[in-house]
């Protein structure tokens, strides 16, 4: 726990630098208390490799504070089916890998993108996918969905790294957001 808190530290404190216009300025320290007591920002990076190794063959692995319990639950329940996939795992894999997910899904560790997906979350059965949770849907809403469907390097709301440059490291900030330009976009002629 104590180790997960200062990790989480090392990863608040370049975002804190950026946010604040001058370190000189003598509003750090007030800064600093503020963020003792606020969650981190942006969600725990993926650090189990089992799980980044497996789960992260086919796609960018999301980190299980994205997601609440019951959603990796009801993944973890359907791998022979997995969006048209078939990403079965041997018994004993597969239950370490829930484990992992469940004890660090959204509402177990502390970060704020974590506790927004959460807050989000409708009434009945939790969603399959991070990108129909309605915080998603609404931090997405500006961008052109068809214009992600049709660009080969993006395809899918799903390719979270593509987007999201520092997404690996559990960062979504809105400045280090680049979205790649469709090609047949770029060449056309003026
Ligand atoms: C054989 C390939 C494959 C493997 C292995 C795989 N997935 Fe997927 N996964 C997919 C595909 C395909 C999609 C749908 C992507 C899309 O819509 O663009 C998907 C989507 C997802 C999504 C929804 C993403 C969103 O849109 O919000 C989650 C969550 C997910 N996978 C979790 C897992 C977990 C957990 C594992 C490991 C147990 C895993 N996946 C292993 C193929 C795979
Ligand atoms: C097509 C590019 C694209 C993809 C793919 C994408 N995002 Fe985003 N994301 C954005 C844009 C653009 C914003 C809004 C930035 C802004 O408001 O300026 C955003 C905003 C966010 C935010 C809010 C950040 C904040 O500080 O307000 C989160 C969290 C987020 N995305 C997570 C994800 C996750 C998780 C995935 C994958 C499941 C994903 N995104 C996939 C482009 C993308």
């Amino acid at each position: 726990m104590k180790n997960q808190w200062h990790l989480s530290l090392c990863l608040a404190l370049p975002l804190l630098a950026n946010s604040v216009p001058s370190l000189a300025d003598g509003r750090e320290s007030y800064v600093m208390d503020k963020w003792a007591a606020q969650p981190a920002p942006g969600v725990e990076p993926a650090g189990n490799p089992r799980y980044t190794a497996s789960c992260g063959s086919c796609h960018f692995p999301y980190q299980p504070g994205l997601l609440p319990a019951q959603s990796w639950e009801r993944l973890m329940g359907g791998l022979s089916k997995h969006f048209g996939d078939n990403a079965e795992l041997p018994p004993e894999e597969l239950n370490s890998i829930r484990n992992y997910l469940l004890n660090n899904a959204a509402g177990r560790t502390n970060s704020a993108v974590s506790a927004e997906m959460l807050s989000s979350l409708p009434p009945g059965e939790p969603p399959l996918r991070i990108s129909e949770l309605p915080y998603f849907v609404k931090e997405h809403a500006k961008v052109d969905a068809q214009g992600v469907k049709d660009n080969p390097e993006i395809r899918s709301f799903s390719s979270c790294n593509v987007c999201h440059t520092r997404a690996a490291e559990g960062s979504y900030s809105e400045g280090e957001v680049h979205i790649p330009t469709a090609r047949h976009k770029a060449e056309k002629p003026l």
